[in-house]
């Protein structure tokens, strides 16, 4: 059984964000806290892992084995699924064995890690790639890099009803459109599913754009058979993936300070500078109301120490 009990229902908080660059520009944006959901399991990577969960579980399997680097949020969030449910995990890193906090993290959560070097990596896309590891493994399941896929995306339409069971609290009666962080795409193309154009889904690539966020996305929505999808996306990736500047370290610095919710730099605090400029350069007129997401990924932070 790899299903949380009926009774566990991760809730991510709605909380109004206080910034001066918001106040100044007549803008309101509430945040919704998957980096609050659970002390060990956190952010989207969870939403991400349901409907793969579900998957295995009707396939009979007693695991997941799944791939990602040495920092992986999604391995990180697979680990502590794992053991806080109760189910075997296997994970596949990319490169050489190496001690960093998530390395720590998936040990002590008790996941076993397999380390396939970099060439070895590369060909997890390959046809055959799954075979060795499935006559090794035959109980577990796989998932795909980071949980991506129309399954990850379906697990993500869960955000939507997080965010309308609480939008009275705020005193809210509806909101504008959603922003949040892209890698893969795969939490936005759940957002796009899951609003079929009610509101629009900004995403804030924490990717450079050759990465195909938005293929991808479009992709995931032709197989749903989604008719109407409302999104764009804008570049938030400032020179490249995991790279961090001065501007990028200073904003993020100031905003916790501020605001008291904690960021890391590559996705939460791209994507929230992302928007900064966009409010300043005066893309959404006054009296916006937008859901910001945290996707979570703070475990991630400690390999920075500019920011841990
Ligand atoms: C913290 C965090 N935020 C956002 C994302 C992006 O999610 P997606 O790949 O679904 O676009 C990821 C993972 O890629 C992540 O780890």
């Amino acid at each position: 059984m790899l299903l949380p009990p009926a009774n566990w229902l991760p809730q991510a908080p709605l909380e109004l964000l206080q910034l001066d660059w918001l106040t100044n520009a007549g803008i309101e944006v509430a945040i919704l806290r998957l980096d609050q959901i659970d002390p060990l399991i956190s952010g989207n990577k969870w939403f991400k892992l349901t409907e793969h969960l579900k998957a295995a579980d009707r396939a009979g399997a007693q695991g997941i084995i799944s791939l990602g680097g040495a920092h992986s949020n999604h391995l990180h969030a697979l680990a502590a699924a794992g053991k806080r449910l109760g189910f075997e995990t296997v994970g596949l890193l990319r490169g050489h064995p190496q001690q960093t906090p998530t390395v720590e993290d998936l040990q002590a959560f008790g996941m076993q890690l397999h380390w396939l070097g970099y060439g070895g990596y590369r060909a997890r896309h390959e046809p055959g790639f799954w075979e060795p590891w499935q006559a090794q493994f035959p109980n577990l399941h796989a998932v795909p890099e980071g949980g991506g896929g129309l399954a990850g995306a379906l697990g993500c339409k869960a955000l939507k009803e997080q965010v309308i069971t609480q939008l009275n609290n705020l005193g809210w009666s509806d909101f504008h459109g959603w922003w949040l962080a892209c890698g893969t795409g795969t939490t936005l193309a759940g957002l796009v599913l899951a609003e079929a154009g009610a509101h629009p889904v900004y995403g804030a690539l924490a990717v450079p754009e050759d990465h195909g966020v938005a293929p991808q996305v479009e992709a995931i929505v032709q197989e749903s058979g989604l008719a109407v999808a409302d999104y764009a996306v804008f570049d938030a990736s400032r020179g490249g993936f995991a790279k961090v500047d001065p501007v990028l370290l200073e904003f993020i610095e100031s905003t916790e300070r501020s605001s008291g919710v904690p960021l890391e730099p590559l996705y939460t605090g791209k994507a929230l500078l992302a928007l900064k400029q966009q409010v300043e350069a005066g893309r959404f007129e006054h009296g916006t109301r937008l859901i910001f997401v945290h996707t979570g990924g703070l475990q991630g932070r400690r390999g920075f120490s500019s920011c841990s």
